[in-house]
């Protein structure tokens, strides 16, 4: 992919017949803006005297383009104190050489101002050659990463925490293959345990194999619910008649069927094998939906009985266990007080949660020799994780630091229309079918979209999709159909508003829209203040993601996604298409068309899938 002859040659183009070094590790082929850092550290180390390395990292985005594309915090470079006068004196000396148009001394700053017409004819050529594979890089060439996301639990409801798992795990798992790493997506559902005894005995009293091909997650869930509720009734009944330690019959029914799953029993198991392959079927329609695929369905089920017992094992002979009342337990609070004691065993020999979560580590890592590994889950299970990774620790296991746990706030409210309990499937028709209502209200564009059913889907998708992942991802936020729905704002359908409308601009265009004339355009007629900020917005791109790797936050995309369209938007009414001279003309269309471009592909970073007509 990396070609520095093709570069090396846009520079002569440009008059520059001895490019810049680029700076050890940095990759200009790929993004741009490292030729721009290179010589930046090279001529600032020139005239001041301190060594590249710690300039390079030093130099950051400013957060407004008033401020200069990058600038630098003299404090960060330098020990000593005089950093105003040492801002002017190395700004001075400063050669602004080919690359930038201004350098600018600022209190304790160096503002850096690249050139707009190097950086125009570099990234504009740059993202329509590369089109969908602009933004792409290979830092992560030879690494591999699991990201296990989403997670549900059979017969329990798919709630607003396995939405936001689902939705943050697509974006990170694309992500870091975005940028060359080798991703396995995993989902851990929630699939084995004594629930599933009560399942068992709850289908056969209210089960119908009917209702559960047709919709197996409606199903199961009201068997489950029904059942719990005799439990509940068996046990109310006996503290009526006085028990101070009901039991219920049912609740034992349940325990000796688990018990038979756990020890292979066949007619058990084969009644369980049909609920997860039912509901897997049913989940994975919902996910390619949002645009999610697994390369594994595992599950807590998986962890074999042997793992357990190995682990079990493990734990003795490293001396972390204590008993307590038949229980086993580590105790982590020698480490740190808040991880408290930890169950590992259960009195009746039974594993737990936990004890599942350290096999499947155990396995995972034998299995698929990651560098990396994401636990996408709520931070309601913050100190679950936080034990679970300690406990690896102590075992010994060295690769237990390379686990991350990526966490999330909670989603408010996340209910149907009418406030009942919610299932995702639901909650994602309801979405299409008020966005559809939206769209029919502008009946002159509806009637020219072919297939409104299916694009209201895909741009109701995109106002779930954004909602979760505008903010920072620790953020709690509230499930608001009015505002989600809205064209106006940060939102879903206002991305696929202006993705579909510079698709419009690229279509009326007509003849003009030829690629290879495009990439030969005369950028230098670019000269309004405007289209420099969508230039200087546009070269980004690379950054922003090598950005958000470090931040795995979402928002670090969608705010450059929205500050991008709201540029594009004020650039309308300056910059026509219609009725210029060609050479003009082809200009503006070749920034239009590449910032559709980044758009394109920002977008699909977060698993959107942008129309061409709304
Ligand atoms: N099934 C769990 C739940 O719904 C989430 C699983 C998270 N992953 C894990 N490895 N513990 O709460």
């Amino acid at each position: 992919m990396a070609d520095i002859t093709s570069l090396t040659q846009k520079l002569n183009a440009f008059g520059i017949s001895e490019p810049v070094k680029p700076y050890p590790g940095s990759n200009p082929e790929l993004n741009p803006i490292d030729l721009f850092r290179s010589y930046i550290t090279q001529e600032l180390s020139r005239v001041s005297g301190i060594e590249p390395a710690k300039i390079f990292p030093a130099l950051e985005w400013t957060n407004t383009s008033d401020r200069g594309d990058l600038i630098i915090p003299i404090p960060r470079i330098t020990r000593e104190k005089n950093h105003e006068e040492l801002a002017a004196e190395w700004t001075s000396k400063f050669e602004n050489g080919p690359y930038l148009s201004e350098v600018i001394a600022k209190g304790k700053f160096i503002q850096f101002f690249f050139n707009p017409r190097l950086l125009g004819d570099i990234s504009i050529k740059d993202i329509l050659q590369k089109g969908k594979d602009f933004g792409k890089a290979e830092i992560g060439k030879g690494q591999r990463i699991v990201v296990e996301f989403s997670s549900p639990n059979i017969a329990k409801p798919f709630h607003a925490g396995h939405l936001r798992s689902t939705i943050i795990g697509g974006f990170i798992s694309n992500l870091h293959e975005a940028l060359g790493f080798d991703v396995v997506r995993l989902n851990y559902l929630g699939d084995w345990g004594k629930q599933f005894g009560v399942l068992g005995v709850g289908f056969r009293k209210y089960g119908s194999e009917e209702a559960l091909e047709k919709d197996p997650i409606q199903h199961l869930f009201d068997v489950y619910v029904k059942i719990n509720q005799d439990i509940t009734s068996e046990k109310e009944a006996q503290i009526a008649a006085g028990s101070t330690d009901p039991q219920s019959e049912i609740d034992n029914e349940a325990r000796a069927f688990f018990k038979k799953m756990a020890d292979g029993d066949e007619e058990s198991l084969n009644l369980w094998k049909k609920f997860r392959a039912l509901s897997i079927e049913r989940y994975k329609a919902t996910y390619e939906r949002l645009n999610i695929f697994y390369d594994s369905y595992s599950g807590e089920s998986q962890v074999s009985e042997e793992r357990l017992k190995e682990v079990t094992k493990e734990l003795q002979e490293a001396n972390l266990i204590t008993e307590d009342k038949g229980a086993l337990l580590v105790d982590l609070t020698k480490y740190n007080k808040k991880l408290g004691k930890a169950i590992v065993q259960k009195k009746d020999g039974t594993s737990l949660y936990l004890t599942r979560d350290l096999g499947a580590a155990i396995d995972r890592h034998q299995k698929y020799k990651f560098d990396k590994m994401f636990y996408i889950i709520a931070s309601q299970q913050d100190l679950h994780t936080a034990q679970f990774f300690k406990i690896l620790e102590l075992m010994g296991y060295e690769w237990a630091k390379n686990l991350k746990h990526i966490n999330f706030g909670m989603v408010q409210g996340m209910s149907t229309r009418k406030g009942t309990v919610v299932f995702l499937d639901t909650i994602l028709e309801e979405t299409k079918n008020a966005m559809h209502e939206v769209m029919k209200k502008n009946e002159e564009k509806y009637a020219q979209v072919e297939n409104p059913e299916e694009i209201a889907d895909l741009v109701g998708m995109s106002a779930v999709l954004i909602q979760d992942m505008s903010a920072k991802r620790i953020n709690n936020y509230a499930f608001n159909w009015s505002r989600m729905l809205s064209f106006e704002g940060d939102t879903g359908p206002y991305l696929q508003y202006a993705h579909s409308r510079l698709r419009s601009v690229e279509r009326k265009a007509g003849e003009l829209n030829n690629k290879q004339e495009l990439e030969a355009a005369d950028y230098s007629l670019l000269t309004e203040p405007c289209a420099i900020e969508l230039i200087r917005l546009i070269a980004q791109y690379p950054d922003v993601l090598l950005n958000a790797l470090r931040t795995l936050e979402p928002s670090t995309v969608v705010t450059y996604l929205f500050k991008l369209t709201h540029t594009v938007s004020s650039c309308y009414d300056v910059l026509w298409v219609a009725g210029q001279e060609k050479p003009l003309a082809q200009a503006r269309l070749a920034l239009y068309s590449s910032a559709r471009q980044v758009l394109y592909n920002g977008m699909k970073l977060l698993n959107l899938t942008p129309v061409d007509r709304m």
